[in-house]
């Protein structure tokens, strides 16, 4: 692809700690991540052994690879040398041979050969602001099948502006106290002032827009985090 000189160097946006080969060593003890929930979900839509997985912002691979398990391709993109590395490494440890692990965003992401039946994404999406998003979801939109899946999770804010140092606060005392075990009060407030994560009642709307239905939206207590299931028309 011909990158515009108007792109963004997704890269750059990425966090800086994501390209850190030291916190990408710490990062899968810190996330402790389950992909239970999301790969039920995603089998229940028929993920399947005849299926292609695209996985954007995939990190150390923690879905991607145990989605392999499962589907006959997947494709693990992040724009992260670091988190592909550790991926990579995971991947032949695990004999994945069925995983590809490309080096791309969002915004650059190529897909090759059978459009995809599903791609997941998490906590990936609000490393863009909300004119990027609009973009990264009509190209998510361009990789899927009709009637293909979209999981989408990701730190999204789903209250009213007014209601948002309640909420904020809520979720602040609920941090984590050592930065190895997850994400302290710090990397929180940094994330609420640096980062992107937008509006549930403004994203959804722009996943409608890129063409997708949403078929089920669910949000977390502390009103922070959001999971959606969504269908390419
Ligand atoms: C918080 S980590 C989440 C990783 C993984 N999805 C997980 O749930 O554990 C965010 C990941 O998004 C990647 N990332 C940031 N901006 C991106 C972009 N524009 N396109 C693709 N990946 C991006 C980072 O490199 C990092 O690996």
């Amino acid at each position: 692809m011909n990158t515009p000189r108007w792109y963004p160097d997704e890269l750059a946006h990425a966090g800086s700690e994501h390209t850190d080969p030291d916190y990408v060593s710490g990062y899968d003890r810190k996330a402790g991540a389950d992909p239970d929930e999301d790969l039920s979900a995603l089998l229940e839509l028929g993920l399947g052994a005849d299926g292609t997985l695209v996985d954007l912002g995939a990190g150390t691979g923690t879905f991607a690879l145990a989605a392999a398990r499962l589907c006959r391709r997947v494709i693990a993109v992040d724009v992260s040398p670091a988190m592909l590395d550790l991926l990579r490494e995971k991947a032949e440890r695990l004999g994945a041979e069925n995983v590809e692990c490309v080096r791309a965003g969002f915004l650059t992401y190529e897909h090759r050969g059978e459009p995809a039946d599903f791609v997941y994404s998490r906590n990936a999406l609000h490393h863009l602001p909300d004119f990027w998003k609009g973009l990264a979801l009509d190209r998510v939109a361009g990789l899927l099948r009709p009637g293909g899946i979209f999981r989408l999770r990701d730190l999204v804010y789903s209250f009213e502006p007014g209601e948002a140092g309640r909420y904020v606060e809520r979720w602040l005392a609920g941090a984590a106290w050592r930065s190895e075990e997850g994400w302290t009060r710090a990397e929180l407030e940094a994330h609420l002032r640096e980062e992107y994560s937008t509006f549930s009642w403004l994203l959804e709307p722009m996943l409608e827009h890129a063409g997708f239905e949403i078929r089920e939206a669910s949000y977390s207590d502390s009103r922070t985090y959001a999971v959606y299931t969504c269908v390419r028309a």
